[in-house]
């Protein structure tokens, strides 16, 4: 069998970043994480890079805004994974320049993890930071990088935890009343993040998934709003009041809120009200779906996953 190959990740110690490391260190890959000297330092973040290093990850120093550190870093691996934040999605151009004057990238998987951002009918402010995405996007084809685009839908622990509900920031889902976006009826997919983790390292030396968008859309996470509040009902034995907040509504909502709140209600408009995780087919042009490509994998159900809250 061919040798794993070595794995980079930049923004491991982030939200979604943590899954990723865990899954390739778990999956025998040769795991690096990029780590600035601060993070280390920092009482939070220091557990979780203990964390890597009793888990075998080796710690590499260095910034995204250091090139020298990113040349250095890549360096020694094959697989680049970069997981940094919504703040540091357009620095990823420093990620490409080190890639190519590195030259021995195999793979190069930049911060996506949602939407399909060449396929998304998101309004502002959601709008403009899908759009930094897609231009990534050019950037790395132009430059011929080899890539994978990982579209993993809604992360399970922004949305199922409180059923996507305005103002709500922690579990447990509502028991009186729910608000349901739109009509309720546009399907969306909603994915354990370990699942995330787990498919994109599977992806990483997969031919299949060369240059290609790989979409997390497992058919059982595939639930419109309505079937979502219905199956949640189900669960706790209660027909809950439910309010419906029409497009309108939520677009003028939207305009009015600030800062990220604007943000979150327009990406749930997209997903939601729009269906932009579901209205489209995936294409064996662009696309391959992970379900499908790695059968063996057990993913966590929506259904499993709200066990958790009943
Ligand atoms: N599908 C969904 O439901 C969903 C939800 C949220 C986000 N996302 C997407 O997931 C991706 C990751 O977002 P996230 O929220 O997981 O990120 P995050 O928690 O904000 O983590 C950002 C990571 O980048 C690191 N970083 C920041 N500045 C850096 C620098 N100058 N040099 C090196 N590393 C640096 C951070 O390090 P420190 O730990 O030291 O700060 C951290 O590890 C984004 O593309 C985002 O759009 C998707």
């Amino acid at each position: 069998m061919a040798e794993k190959s070595k794995i980079l990740i930049i923004g491991g110690t982030g939200y979604i970043g943590k899954f990723i490391v865990e899954a390739s260190a778990k999956s025998g890959h040769p795991t690096f994480v990029l780590l600035r000297e601060s993070t280390i330092s920092d009482p939070v973040k220091g557990k979780i890079v203990e964390g890597f290093k009793n888990s075998g990850v080796k710690i590499l120093i260095g910034d995204l805004n250091d090139h020298e550190s990113l040349v250095k870093a890549i360096k020694q691996v094959d697989v680049v994974i970069s997981t940094v934040g919504q703040l540091q999605l357009a620095d990823q151009t420093k990620i490409i320049d080190a890639i190519k004057e590195a030259g021995n990238v195999k793979r190069f998987l930049p911060s996506e993890f949602g939407n399909d951002v060449d396929r998304t009918r998101a309004v502002e402010p959601a709008k403009s930071t899908f759009e930094i995405k897609a231009k990534l996007r050019r950037t790395i084809e132009e430059n011929g990088i080899p890539y994978t685009y990982v579209s993993s839908n809604y992360f399970a622990g922004y949305s199922l935890p409180t059923l996507a509900q305005p103002g709500a920031w922690a579990p447990p889902p509502p028991r009186d009343k729910v608000i349901i976006y739109g009509d309720g009826n546009a399907k969306a997919v909603f994915n354990d993040e370990r699942d995330i983790g787990t498919y994109t390292i599977r992806a990483v030396d997969d031919p299949r998934t060369l240059n290609k968008i790989l979409y997390i859309k497992p058919p059982r996470n595939i639930y419109s709003f309505n079937e979502l509040v219905a199956l949640w009902e189900k669960k706790i034995g209660k027909t809950l009041e439910k309010e419906y907040l029409s497009e309108e509504q939520l677009l003028k909502q939207i305009q009015e809120s600030p800062i990220p709140v604007n943000i979150i209600l327009a990406i749930n408009h997209s997903i939601l009200v729009k269906g932009d995780q579901t209205y489209f087919e995936i294409e064996p042009s662009f696309g391959v779906e992970a379900s499908e490509l790695y059968p063996d994998v057990k993913y966590t159900t929506v259904e499993e996953y709200l066990d958790q809250f009943v």
